[in-house]
């Protein structure tokens, strides 16, 4: 466990080999009852380069429409998303430091040649809970930055089993993932990654 800065928390290789396959088993399983799909932007509608789904009972979706929110179903099935894998709520109690569950828990698929722009976590009402986010799969480029979206940045390298808090004075910091390095696990068998972010939302 490493502190990256005030609030931030690294844990690298939370998750060895055997739990990673687990978990890809749960999501797989949420996956085939709450299908990816492609999320787009407020107001321009432009497709975002990572398919999304969720778990729990809120999900955080965005389209041109509506924008960014949390809702109780999936938007193209309209069925309530999956519960929480007990593997995650576990997690969540070891760490988050949050008697709270968590009641969303984001699932995006990364492409290799998908990334997410710098942006803060802050549809949530409830800011006092951490986010907490799971990597699998290929490694990525994570930039971290600070409250500002002209804070300076540094940016790590996330592995396949690494776990990140983002919480108490670093809740509201910019993030972002600059780019997936192809080929730097084998857990996924067409590569790409998988990041799960856990969230109380209310
Ligand atoms: C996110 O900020 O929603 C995703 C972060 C990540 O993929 O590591
Ligand atoms: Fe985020």
């Amino acid at each position: 466990m490493m502190q990256l800065s005030d609030g931030i928390i690294y844990y690298p290789s939370y998750f060895q080999r055997n739990e990673q396959e687990k978990l890809l088993e749960e999501v797989r399983s949420v996956v085939s009852q709450a299908p990816l799909y492609v999320p787009a932007m407020p107001k321009t509608g432009k497709p975002m380069s990572v398919r999304m789904t969720n778990c729990g009972t809120l999900g955080w979706v965005t389209d041109r429409d509506r924008g960014y929110r949390y809702q109780h179903e999936h938007p193209v099935t309209g069925r309530p998303w999956p519960a929480i894998p007990a593997v995650l709520l576990d997690l969540w109690h070891s760490i988050a430091g949050y008697e709270k569950p968590p009641e969303a828990c984001l699932i995006n698929f990364y492409a290799d040649d998908a990334r997410m722009g710098l942006h803060q976590d802050k549809d949530e009402q409830d800011l006092d809970a951490p986010v907490l986010s799971v990597s699998l799969g290929n490694s990525c480029l994570f930039r971290i930055g600070g409250t500002q979206r002209s804070s300076p940045t540094s940016s790590i390298k996330l592995a396949s089993g690494d776990v990140i808090v983002l919480g108490g004075a670093g809740r509201l910091c910019f993030h972002g993932v600059d780019r997936i390095y192809p080929a730097t696990s084998n857990l996924l068998k067409n590569g790409g990654r998988i990041n799960l972010t856990l969230r109380r939302v209310t």
